[in-house]
């Protein structure tokens, strides 16, 4: 401590700890419901997430719990899990609407969003993914859904100014890339970037879609094929990777080194939701990629940080220890280099989180 500062208001002794920029997590679905640990018992049990999900399971099972929660108690289950990860190192999230899926439950998702915005002072990102599931009652009208977004839900959050972004889920089953392309297009009008779920399950084009409407990222990307990644080469498009996903429901990881190597940029973040991510330790994401998708911890911790921040349009105040961006910080524990972070993957080697400067209490 010899050569301290002579001005500074508090000094921290780092001997043989590190400090990164806190993980910036570019999607998640914290605000939810209850939970979904029965399906759990049930895919042990043989049943995969698609037969869930066609059985009135998964995200309709979130979306029905949704709506017969009040604000207020969807706020402070959504409240407790945004200080989980905080306490895990978080320093900027993104957060998704879609378990509302009738106009009063979205929008009573996303003024929870715009209250934790309010309350807690990182960066927030809201995201709009009315797109998420056909509601039971528009299941042979599905034409009828799509306008219900564009003709109420969109204009109504625009008017409450609710979101940033836009996205849909467009998979086989769900939302076609035309569906997808109508929605994107109405939001669009309304200032939404598109930020959309596409290739967990089947590549159907929807990463070349998102390109087309210069998508701030393409989220999931389990499965990847030589089209896809020509379709990202030269765009502004950030491909997302969730391997916690990937864990939990047992599905393919995303192949980073298919994509690294192709010389495009990679970020990592949780998919923190009630059906196929529950848990939104990017500790663990950042372990996960280096273990099961082959990243180099410099290119995982870069993607879990400053690759993030671009994601989410933060990337001018987050993401990197920079002069002028937030001093959103993890100081570890003692480690003696970088790639112990993720090689002590069941470890907590946080000792402190730090938002805006200021030590966060636990
Ligand atoms: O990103 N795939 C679509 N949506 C979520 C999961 C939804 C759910 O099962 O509740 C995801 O994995
Ligand atoms: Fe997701």
């Amino acid at each position: 401590m010899a050569n301290a500062p002579k001005s500074a208001d508090t000094i921290i002794d780092c001997t043989g700890k590190m400090i990164l920029p806190s993980w910036c997590d570019s999607h998640t679905h914290i605000v939810y419901a209850g939970n979904r640990e029965q399906e759990f018992v049930d895919r042990i049990n043989g049943l995969t997430y698609e037969e869930i999900a066609k059985k009135g399971g998964g995200i309709l099972n979130s979306a029905k719990k949704l709506q017969e929660t009040s604000e207020a108690a969807l706020y402070l289950q959504s409240a407790k899990r945004l200080e989980e990860v905080i306490q895990m190192g978080t320093g900027a999230v993104e957060i998704k609407s879609g378990y509302g899926l009738t106009v009063a439950a979205e929008l009573k998702m996303l003024r929870v969003i715009k209250k934790l915005k309010e309350n807690y002072n990182l960066p927030i990102k809201t995201t709009f993914l009315g797109a998420h599931a056909f509601p039971e009652e528009f299941k042979s009208n599905k034409e009828g859904y799509i306008t219900l977004i564009i003709k109420e839900m969109l204009p109504k959050l625009n008017t409450e100014n609710l979101a940033d972004f836009v996205d849909a889920f467009c998979e086989t089953g769900y939302f076609s890339v035309e569906d997808t392309e109508t929605i994107l297009t109405a939001a669009k009008s309304y200032g939404l970037v598109p930020k959309i779920h596409v290739n967990q399950f089947t590549a159907i084009g929807g990463v070349a879609l998102g390109v087309k409407h210069k998508a701030l990222s393409v989220d999931h990307l389990e499965v990847v094929n030589d089209t896809d990644i020509a379709a990202l080469q030269g765009s502004d498009t950030m491909p997302v990777a969730l391997p916690s996903c990937s864990y939990f429901l047992s599905i393919p990881y995303t192949p980073a080194r298919k994509i690294i190597d192709a010389g495009l940029p990679l970020a990592l973040a949780t998919d923190y939701n009630p059906g196929s991510t529950p848990s939104g330790n990017m500790n663990f994401v950042v372990a996960t990629a280096c273990v099961k998708m082959k990243m180099t911890p410099e290119e995982a911790i870069n993607a879990a940080t400053i690759n993030g921040a671009y994601a989410m349009n933060l990337a001018q105040e987050v993401g990197s220890i920079t002069v002028g961006k937030k001093a959103n910080l993890i100081l570890t524990k003692e480690i003696p280099s970088y790639g112990f972070i993720p090689y002590s993957f069941g470890s907590n080697l946080i000792d402190t989180v730090f938002i805006n400067g200021k030590k966060v209490a636990n």
